[in-house]
């Protein structure tokens, strides 16, 4: 086919969708065999492979070849294929089921400007048609043809064309949302796939070719700037906040605010891959940005300016699609993704369960596979997201149990936050008034005769925190210093009982410590903390929460064959015989500090000398 590339006017992504046996395979295929997109030898390897079973030529096959020479090297559960016409390129995308193709939409791999949904002719609307046209309305994808395909089976009968054509309206209305076009064909055959059919006489309607034509690349316009951080790097004095604009503009010298801290700082310079140094950049470019104060910043931080902010909470409304193999527990622990953000979440009630194959309200307290519902969540940490109905992007989330992703939704609605003290904007909105007290931290310092602050002790297991940290106490108090030892092992059996060692877990791990760290801070208290927290971000985010001088970074240092030679809890056998899952230094990463004020090493001096280091720096 000729293409002529001035009138190429973008690439717009379609996703297929429909039950194994409806035909997408056959109907990509056919697009690509009737618009002369196959080479030759894949329709001789096609026929070949068809006849070799005795039948006609077998359009899927012609995709699978193309699967195959996509696949190497990489591994796609969303298969895609390219397809261009006079007007357009295309990518056209093959979900193989609900899960693939939330985990793909949800993660931002593909972002799908249109959708066409097919039904079988001889079997009508299925519960899985139902299924499918409600995750479109999660994914906000708003453009929709439905092809009832295989009208050759059912002897091209306008009935039944119909039929099918007002059921799915209706279910389609029942929901909100509707088709642009309903098209009888036969993939098979090839009617109305590229070529109008001259059995479907009845149908003055476009062909699939035409239709995918008439779609338009969705235009996320009206969305106020938004760039979640993807990622934060530095070259040398230089730090850059990586992301995509997924709304809005920005400029150099442009105000903004970094979420969920609240923190206000400029744009000092922005790169923008090829160019490097450029002005500015807008939506759907991805950019490294400069700030110019040094702020916290980590992966997951929304970039947003103060005109238009984000909502931030721990509690909101949601509708939820579930698929997990166990129904979906209220008040059970998931974790939830929104963008780059991760939290532990669970669902304080399920509002309204309906069965949306069967499209009927049921009485349930679990929601079960296939099933959706309306909801309200609580996460453990505040989340900054938008709502789906103004920005899709940033208002819609996965649900994850044991890495498997297990229910995606959409948040309809912001609930009053829960969330108390670290976030200062939340305040306002919480009707939250903290008070100071009249006996001031400076106050308790002085009658206690010492300052309060907090050593934190970070290291491998068996690296000696504990040990270290238990000496240090001693000797303090029986100087009749005020001091105490917040000990993961120990937080983790009351407190912080509910979490285990995943990354989100951890970080929340050490959010709570640091919280807990800064009351006994504020109460005049000298805490030691002993914590793995092996991720630089999170010890650098408990860093933020105290004053100048109050915060001592330990470094407690030994090899990880020491540690692990030394095994006082047989936690190192257990991780090797894989009893123990993303155990630090064996299977989850160790990130040593690189500011830490007091270095300790285990390995070559003895307890009372590092005991020593501690103290001389109070
Ligand atoms: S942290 O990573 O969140 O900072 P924390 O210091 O609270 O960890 O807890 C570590 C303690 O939990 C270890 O001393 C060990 O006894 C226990 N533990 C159990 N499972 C793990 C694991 N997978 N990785 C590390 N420690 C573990």
């Amino acid at each position: 086919m000729e293409i002529n590339q001035n009138e190429i006017t973008g690439e717009l992504t379609v996703v297929f969708l429909g039950h194994v046996d409806h035909g997408k395979s056959t109907l990509i295929g056919r697009l690509l065999y009737d618009t002369k997109q196959v080479t030759s030898d894949k329709i001789e390897f096609a026929t070949a492979r068809s006849q070799e079973q005795g039948r006609l030529l077998e359009f899927a096959y012609l995709l699978d070849g193309l699967e195959e020479e996509q696949e190497q090297g990489i591994t796609i559960d969303f298969t895609q294929t390219r397809f261009a016409t006079a007007k357009r390129q295309f990518i056209l995308a093959d979900a193989p089921g609900h899960r693939e193709f939330l985990k793909n939409m949800m993660c931002g791999a593909s972002r799908a400007d249109a959708a066409i949904l097919l039904i079988d002719a001889t079997e009508g609307v299925q519960e899985q048609s139902r299924r499918h046209g409600y995750l479109l309305t999660l994914l906000g994808i708003k453009q929709l043809a439905v092809v009832v395909n295989k009208m050759d089976l059912v002897g091209w009968e306008q009935n039944v064309f119909q039929k099918i054509k007002a059921d799915y309206e209706e279910f389609l209305a029942s929901i909100g949302f509707s088709a642009q076009a309903y098209i009888p064909a036969a993939a098979f055959t090839g009617d109305n796939v590229a070529v109008k059919s001259r059995q479907l006489l009845w149908y003055p309607g476009k062909t699939v070719l035409e239709q995918l034509e008439a779609f338009r690349i969705k235009e996320n316009t009206g969305i106020p700037l938004r760039i979640p951080v993807q990622d934060v790097y530095r070259f040398g004095q230089r730090r850059l906040l990586a992301g995509r604009l997924e709304g809005g503009l920005i400029a150099l010298g442009d105000e903004i605010i970094l979420w969920p801290t609240h923190e206000v700082t400029t744009v000092k310079a922005i790169e923008r891959w090829p160019e490097a140094n450029v002005h500015q950049a807008i939506q759907g470019e991805n950019v490294a940005l400069e700030l110019s104060d040094p702020l916290f910043a980590e992966r997951g931080m929304i970039i947003a300016k103060s005109e238009h902010p984000p909502l931030v909470s721990r509690s909101f409304t949601a509708r939820i699609f579930w698929l997990g193999r166990q129904p979906l527990v209220p008040q059970q622990r998931y974790k939830l993704k929104i963008g780059f953000q991760e939290t532990g979440v669970w669902i304080e009630q399920l509002t309204k369960v309906l069965d949306i194959g069967k499209l009927c309200e049921v009485a349930t307290d679990t929601l079960p596979a296939g099933f959706v519902s309306e909801a309200i969540l609580t996460s453990d940490q505040p989340l900054v997201f938008d709502t789906f109905h103004d920005n899709a992007e940033l208002g819609r989330f996965v649900l994850i149990e044991e890495y498997q992703i297990v229910g995606g939704g959409i948040i309809t609605a912001a609930l009053t936050n829960k969330q108390t003290g670290e976030f200062r904007h939340d305040r306002g909105t919480d009707n939250l008034f903290p008070t100071a007290g009249f006996v001031t931290k400076t106050e308790r310092r002085r009658c206690n005769g010492h300052t309060s602050q907090v050593f934190w002790l970070t290291g491998f297991s068996g690296s000696g925190k504990t040990t270290l940290a238990r000496k240090v106490e001693e000797q303090l108090f029986h100087k009749k210093y005020q001091v105490y030892v917040l000990d993961g092992d120990n937080v983790r059996s009351g407190l912080n009982g509910d979490l285990g060692f995943s990354s989100s877990d951890r970080k929340e791990n050490i959010r709570r410590i640091a919280e807990v760290a800064k009351l006994f801070v504020d109460a005049g208290i000298i805490v030691l903390v002993a914590l793995i927290s092996p991720y630089a971000a999170d010890r650098d985010l408990a860093r933020s929460r105290f004053e100048d001088g109050e915060f001592t970074e330990v470094y407690v240092k030994c090899p990880l064959e020491i540690c692990e030679a030394r095994d006082s809890k047989g936690l190192y056998k257990k991780a090797r015989n894989h009893q123990l899952q993303k155990f630090t230094g064996i299977s989850d990463m160790y990130e040593p500090p690189t500011k830490a004020e007091i270095v300790v090493e285990t390995d070559k001096m003895p307890v009372e000398m590092c005991v020593k280091l501690l103290l001389q720096h109070l």
